[in-house]
């Protein structure tokens, strides 16, 4: 081999090497990393094994998220109290994040569980629903994402919807940035002031139990609420959030995980009705 040869070889080599490093220290939201696929190399079966230092728990965890609600391993309770949602109105992002579709908060406030404040962080939705109920899926999931100060404490409340006649309120109000966003991968939309409240949730009717992230790296000791209310989305308002993501997959729901024996709370307010 003549030096000329080498010396392609070395570079090519080294571009080589230099984007699979790029590749491998990408964000998590990189949604060539793990799919929704469950024969796929990156499907949810594998996903511990894409990064095993980071994303190992996804495998090897014994808490993890989502399960089926199933009555028979639920405990009705009525001691749980209403939930405590202090959120307000703040700036905030929309995220185009390849697998799903993310609303950020600047600032909206926080939800008290057991004396801990978990600020809240943002709402992403997934479709049909994660959470099975007595092996019921519903049509869509959205999950607000709490967590502590320190980032060390995540707390997450679940809520499904189906479809129906009746628009979602708070899916209204960010229709058009939503449409705005439409087919712009890994995109950033800055939307004003969105109020969290507007999520509305039964807040006194629902399901606690500790889990999991249920996207990579799955981390554990998440409390889950998963809300009562079952909340009503046109088939337009979910097909739009669909057509935002544009995954080449359909769906983006994690398979059913192992309850391994953890309790399941059911609250509602006495006396049961
Ligand atoms: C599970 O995987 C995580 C992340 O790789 C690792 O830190 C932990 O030690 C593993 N736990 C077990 C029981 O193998
Ligand atoms: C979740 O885990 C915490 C800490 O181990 C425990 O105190 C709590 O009772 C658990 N919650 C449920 C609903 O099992």
């Amino acid at each position: 081999m003549n030096m000329e040869a080498i010396t392609k070889i070395l570079f090519i080599s080294l571009l080589f090497l230099s984007s699979a490093f790029l590749a491998r220290s990408g964000e998590v939201d990189d949604e060539s990393e793990f799919s929704y696929d469950e024969n796929a190399e990156n499907g949810p079966a594998n996903w511990g094994d894409i990064h095993p230092n980071e994303w190992g728990t996804c495998k090897n965890g014994t808490m993890q998220s989502p399960i089926d609600l199933l009555n028979k391993n639920v405990e009705v309770v009525s001691n749980l109290g209403i939930l405590q949602r202090y959120y307000k109105p703040s700036k905030a992002t929309l995220l185009n994040r390849g697998h799903d579709l993310m609303l950020r908060w600047d600032d909206g406030g926080y939800l008290k569980i057991n004396g801990i404040q978990y600020q809240l962080k943002q709402v992403h939705w997934h479709t049909p629903s994660e959470h099975t109920i007595n092996g019921k899926r519903f049509d869509m999931e959205g999950h607000l994402v709490h967590e502590t100060h320190d980032g060390k404490k995540i707390a997450v409340i679940g809520f499904v919807y189906e479809i129906g006649l009746s628009p979602d309120l708070f899916l209204s109000i960010i229709e058009k940035d939503l449409r705005a966003l439409a087919d712009k991968k890994n995109t950033e939309r800055h939307i004003g002031i969105i109020d969290p409240n507007l999520i509305k949730l039964d807040g006194q009717k629902y399901y606690r139990y500790n889990g999991s992230l249920t996207v990579p790296p799955c981390t554990e000791e998440v409390v889950w609420t998963i809300d009562g209310k079952v909340k009503t989305v046109t088939r337009r308002q979910m097909k739009l959030l669909r057509d935002v993501v544009h995954d080449e997959f359909e769906t983006n729901a994690r398979p059913i995980q192992p309850l391994n024996g953890r309790p399941i709370k059911f609250n509602k307010p006495w006396p049961f009705a």
